[in-house]
């Protein structure tokens, strides 16, 4: 038949944050709907490595979207409809480290939410308490650790990420406070973003770029956003790379924990 017929799938899906606009040449253009209204924009799907990527831009193509108003639930349903199950999310991060200055490429292993008033949940009736103690795909975290290495690209492997609620930039003293916590890493999009590719058994690996230091680091001015986008700019490439050379390094086979994520749950709605 006519392949425009065919329903467009893929396996892995990448999701642009700030700076981060596009991915695939040559891609198929997908308007996905869901039963929570639309995604954060059309939907890309092209080849890497013989593997089909969807790509999603976070915040819209033009950047129209701020963290507190990006409908994060539409976005993990679109993409688990479209066949994905592995979720690569880079993301802008500040610093709460001295040592992990701007330019650093962090694999975070753990999360901690302190956003406010996002819905946070796909499982509004029933029993389905997933399980969270290791909010990111081992498999996927190992991949991008592989992805950095042969490539020669220092990435750290672990650290905390706190996700506060924004759109503003932190008080010295919540900063210091999150510092002092032991947390490294702090951002406004990483919740309820991967709880919920947790709650419909995707696998969600988290990818850092450090931006700034948080007003907590030194005796900076604090952040400013055009700072955070200036350095982002500046270090994409490296990240787009990386991204699509872990594409290349993720199994085909689903060995982890995160295929498992709704055994014996009754969940309230049929995956995708
Ligand atoms: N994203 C990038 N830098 C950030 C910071 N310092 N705080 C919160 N989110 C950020």
């Amino acid at each position: 038949g006519d392949p425009h017929d065919e329903a467009p799938r893929a396996d892995i899906a990448v999701i642009g944050g700030s700076g981060f606009y596009e991915l695939l040449e040559s891609a198929q253009r997908i308007d996905v709907t869901t039963p929570y209204g639309a995604p954060s924009d059309a939907v890309h799907i092209g080849r890497v490595a013989g593997r089909r990527v969807a790509f999603l831009p976070r915040h819209g193509s033009h950047h129209d979207l701020p963290p507190h108003r990006i409908n994060y639930r539409a976005n993990m349903w679109a993409l688990r409809s479209l066949g994905v199950r592995q979720v690569l999310a880079p993301c802008a991060v500040g610093s709460l480290r001295r040592a992990l200055g701007p330019g650093s490429i962090v694999v975070p292993d753990q999360l901690v939410d302190r956003t406010v008033g996002r819905v946070q949940t796909f499982a509004d009736r029933g029993a389905a308490h997933v399980s969270f103690a290791d909010p990111y795909c081992a498999a996927g975290r190992s991949a991008v650790l592989k992805a950095a290495a042969e490539a020669g690209v220092p990435a750290t492997d672990g650290g905390v990420m706190v996700v506060v609620e924004g759109p503003r930039f932190s008080t010295r003293a919540e900063s210091q406070w999150f510092a002092s916590a032991g947390w490294s890493l702090i951002n406004m999009t990483g919740h309820p973003e991967a709880v919920l590719a947790r709650e419909l058994a995707l696998c969600y690996t988290s990818i850092a770029l450090v931006t700034d230091y948080d007003a907590g680091v030194g005796r900076g001015e604090g952040v400013s956003q055009d700072e955070v986008f200036q350095v982002f700019a500046r270090n994409v490439q490296r990240l787009k790379d990386l991204v699509l050379k872990t594409v290349d390094l993720i199994d085909r086979e689903r060995t982890c924990a995160c295929v498992s994520a709704l055994d014996g749950m009754e969940t309230p709605f049929d995956l995708p």
